[in-house]
């Protein structure tokens, strides 16, 4: 597995018995590095190593389809409880972050992509994450495999969506839903997510809830402290659901 080495502000995710130029010196990753070890530079830098953790898988994935923040992921994670053992259906993979931080977390995902590269792309970050052996990435588009899945499967106990056809999937929830499941939409527009909701109201979920999704980064400075002018502001919206 590959790992973060770390100087300061700089840092690098190189494989075990790579070779890395930086301006503070080659870097020469031992083949039987573990995380936690010091590596010297050819110019004496130190670089700490570090096993990735979602927040660095997000920004180190090779990115395709605009991944989900952190701070989305972690309330789909609040809202729904997701957790060890979980079977999560997830659309469309895009970047695969959430999908990774899901299968960190123990669950157990399948997650469709329509687009190929990208769905190649996605299985390459999850090799990178660690995840491969729980988060299976299948090309395809979720719509079409939807009659199969509702017929194949024993029900999922998380669905996750990120896609503009989101309501097409939710309105077939109760039939892919263990009992007390939830469903979770994440769309960018007010448009879309007031569709996943009427969705979801129609199908006959339960506890059909719509947020929208704001955080400030605080600014302490010399003259004051306050909100950040700077930085991302609006996310999306998340609509959460029950079986
Ligand atoms: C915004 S990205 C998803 C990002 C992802 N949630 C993440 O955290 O990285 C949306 C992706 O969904 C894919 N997509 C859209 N509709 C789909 C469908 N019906 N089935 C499978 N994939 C779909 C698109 O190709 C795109 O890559």
């Amino acid at each position: 597995m590959r790992l973060l080495f770390v100087h300061d502000d700089r840092e690098y995710l190189l494989a075990p018995g790579e070779e890395f130029g930086t301006d503070l010196g080659v870097i020469e990753v031992p083949e039987d590095v573990a995380p936690g070890d010091t590596v010297e530079t050819h110019l004496g830098t130190e670089f700490v190593a570090r096993e990735p953790r979602g927040p660095d898988l997000f920004d180190h994935f090779e990115r395709t389809g605009a991944p989900m923040m952190p701070r989305d992921i972690g309330l789909v994670v609040g809202h729904t409880g997701a957790s060890r053992g979980d079977r999560v259906l997830d659309a469309g993979t895009g970047t695969g972050v959430l999908a990774a931080y899901l299968g960190r977390v123990g669950c157990a995902v399948t997650t469709y992509e329509r687009d190929p590269d990208f769905a190649d792309v996605a299985r390459e970050n999850m090799a990178l994450a660690g995840v491969e052996p729980t988060v299976e990435v299948r090309t395809g588009d979720l719509t079409d495999d939807l009659d199969s899945l509702v017929a194949d499967d024993d029900g999922f106990d998380l669905l996750t969506l990120d896609t503009e056809d989101a309501p097409a999937a939710v309105r077939r929830a109760p039939d892919l839903l263990v009992s007390g499941g939830f469903v979770a939409v994440y769309s960018p527009f007010v448009e879309g997510t007031r569709a996943a909701h009427e969705a979801a109201r129609e199908a006959g979920l339960g506890e059909v809830e719509t947020f929208e999704t704001i955080q400030r980064r605080m600014d302490f400075g010399e003259r004051g402290s306050r909100p950040s002018t700077a930085g991302v502001g609006h996310t999306g919206y998340l609509t959460f659901a029950r079986n």
